[in-house]
């Protein structure tokens, strides 16, 4: 079947209506377009669970902090649609700004204390940004299941509480990040990085598997757990460590002493580019897996 491509409201609305009259779930993939292996993971996924998938490609200027990276955001859309079509998304909404802010949002959704480590300590209002649009979509499309990836975890987080604080009847699915064969997390932004950049970038990853490894050797004292990842950026002076923390897996608040799953999540700049990753590292781990 050919993806259909709309870019209103009403028209998605109108389309929905017919495929949850014929009985059909329907899955929805939200993203920014750019697409790349790691959405494609997202649609093949929703493909596999939902009887109709429908993509949005939306760059939402509410969750940018800064106006360089919203300009600069990578926008391709004409080879997006052919990448839906490839997957066999039934239904791509591509709305222009103003079908989604036809007016000044007075109405925002701000998700406590989940938002307020990692990222959201260095994009203020970001997360604001993000569940509003999120919900915003999801009561436009109303889909029995949503697709989100790990890459994003505190996002993931931030979603996950406003559906169960909200009432959402859609229901949230994580799908594991896809990665470059070094290790490097696929991101829309990893174009931006010079060759140069691009074969330093992948330390992130490194560092985050130190901590792993720490950790499931039985290492709980995040404190110096987190001092032994840092040195291993030290080789690499040019990438500037922004954040590197170890939370509790549903609130995003940082752990001390680590007696549970806890993800490990970074975000580094290299060059004028800024990378995020994380890994869910539990305790002891290693020690079960030999036993
Ligand atoms: P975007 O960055 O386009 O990402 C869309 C979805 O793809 C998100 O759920 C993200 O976590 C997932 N994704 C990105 N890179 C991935 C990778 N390497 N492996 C697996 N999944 C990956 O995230 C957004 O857009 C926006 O914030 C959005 C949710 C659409 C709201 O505007």
């Amino acid at each position: 079947m050919k993806a259909e491509v709309v870019h209103s409201i009403e028209d998605i609305r109108r389309i929905l209506s017919g495929v949850r009259r014929a009985g059909y779930s329907v899955g929805l993939v939200p993203t920014m377009g750019a697409l790349h292996a790691g959405h494609g993971r997202l649609i093949e996924t929703a493909r596999r669970e939902s009887e109709f998938v429908v993509a949005s490609i939306f760059v939402n200027p509410t969750q940018f902090d800064r106006d360089e990276d919203y300009s600069q955001y990578p926008r391709t859309l004409a080879t997006d649609l052919e990448f839906c079509i490839a997957h066999g998304v039934d239904a791509v909404f591509a709305p222009p700004v103003e079908e989604m802010y036809p007016r000044p949002q007075r109405t925002v959704v701000e998700v406590q204390g989940v938002n307020e480590h990692l990222c959201g300590r260095f994009r203020p209002g970001h997360f604001r940004g993000v569940a509003t649009v999120v919900l915003k979509l999801l009561n436009i499309v109303q889909p029995d299941r949503a697709y989100f990836g790990e890459k994003d975890a505190q996002q993931l987080a931030v979603i996950r509480r406003m559906v169960a604080d909200l009432n959402v009847p859609t229901a949230i699915v994580e799908v594991p990040t896809v990665r470059e064969a070094d290790g490097l997390a696929l991101s829309s932004r990893n174009g931006h990085l010079s060759a140069d950049e691009r074969l330093v970038a992948p330390v992130l990853r490194r560092a985050l598997q130190a901590a792993e490894a720490l950790i499931a050797a039985g290492a709980t004292n995040a404190e110096e757990i987190r001092h032994a990842t840092l040195r291993v950026f030290e080789q690499h002076p040019e990438v500037r460590v922004e954040y590197l923390e170890i939370v509790d897996p549903d609130e995003m608040q940082p752990v001390e002493q680590i007696s549970g799953p806890v993800r490990v999540a970074g975000a580094v700049w290299v060059g004028k580019t800024r990378l995020i990753d994380n890994v869910l590292a539990a305790p002891g781990s290693a020690q079960a897996a030999k036993g």
